[in-house]
């Protein structure tokens, strides 16, 4: 018996992975996590399977359906949005299995920040721009954010940053990173990408308050910022440049 962990993607159901779909549809036991999976991928559960929604569980009856379907054999897809390498709280179901002896797999999925990328049909990373994208949050009710891990630290690089879960204190955190970026640096917000009803919202640290304010977001939702978000003057890569190649030859077969 196996718990195969699948990142469920941001919410496109054609986002998912050829593997994680196909644990879906083997898998005798599905459990997910609530509202942002969505349900077209739930059906691809096998006929009879047992289906669980874990958004009103908490880990300890979480635990307790891995430990029924251990007994039973039989194998649990346990389906988390987005990828599940941030915020899944995977982490600690690991844990609990490890104590059990229950082996697990872990399938990847599309993140939120990437589906938000494609939103805004923009690339994060622009040569001589942005080279590295921060993806984090700001503290919740339920999570402190360590010390060092503030917001004006990420910003102090100036590099792209995908803040999560931080929707509700947007002019807060706008507010935050004016003085790294500067009042005209490009902003946006990106509500349920690659959902039916996904909005794009861009503007700049200065303008985006408003401009959301005027059509209301509670969650599911990234704000994004960076210089990346607009810049048009930027050199181009060294992947396509015709001289990359004979340079990088003659670097290799100098080692
Ligand atoms: C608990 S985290 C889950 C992140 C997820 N594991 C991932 O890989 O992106 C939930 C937060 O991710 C962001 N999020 C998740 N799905 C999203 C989507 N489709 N569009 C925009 N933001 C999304 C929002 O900031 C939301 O508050």
């Amino acid at each position: 018996m196996t718990v195969h962990f699948i990142g469920a993607g941001p919410g496109a159901p054609d986002l998912i992975t050829v593997r994680g779909r196909d644990l879906i549809a083997r898998c005798p036991v599905c459990l997910y996590a609530g509202s942002l999976v969505p349900k077209a991928l739930i059906a691809l559960c096998p006929p009879g399977a047992r289906v669980v929604d874990t958004a009103s569980l908490d880990l300890d009856a979480i635990e307790a359906e891995f430990v029924a379907a251990d007994r039973a054999g039989l194998d649990v897809a346990r389906l988390h949005s987005g990828d599940l390498s941030v915020w899944s709280a995977m982490g600690e179901q690991i844990r609990r299995l490890q104590t059990h002896g229950i082996a697990y797999t872990v399938t990847p999925g599309v993140p939120a920040f990437a589906a938000a990328a494609a939103a805004l049909g923009r690339e994060l990373t622009l040569p001589e721009v942005a080279q590295s994208v921060v993806l984090t949050r700001t503290s919740g009710r339920a999570s402190a954010m360590p010390e060092s891990e503030r917001l004006e630290a990420f910003a102090a690089t100036g590099a792209t940053l995908a803040i999560h879960l931080s929707i509700h204190v947007l002019a807060e955190v706008l507010a935050r990173l004016r003085p790294f970026y500067g009042p005209h640096c490009p902003a946006a917000v990106v509500y349920r990408a690659s959902w039916p009803d996904e909005r794009v919202i861009v503007g700049t640290l200065t303008t985006l308050p408003e401009l959301v304010a005027a059509q209301p977001i509670e969650r599911t939702a990234l704000i994004v910022v960076g210089p990346a978000l607009a810049a048009e003057e930027f050199r181009d890569s060294a992947l396509y440049d015709p001289g990359y190649d004979r340079r990088f030859r003659r670097a290799a077969e100098e080692d």
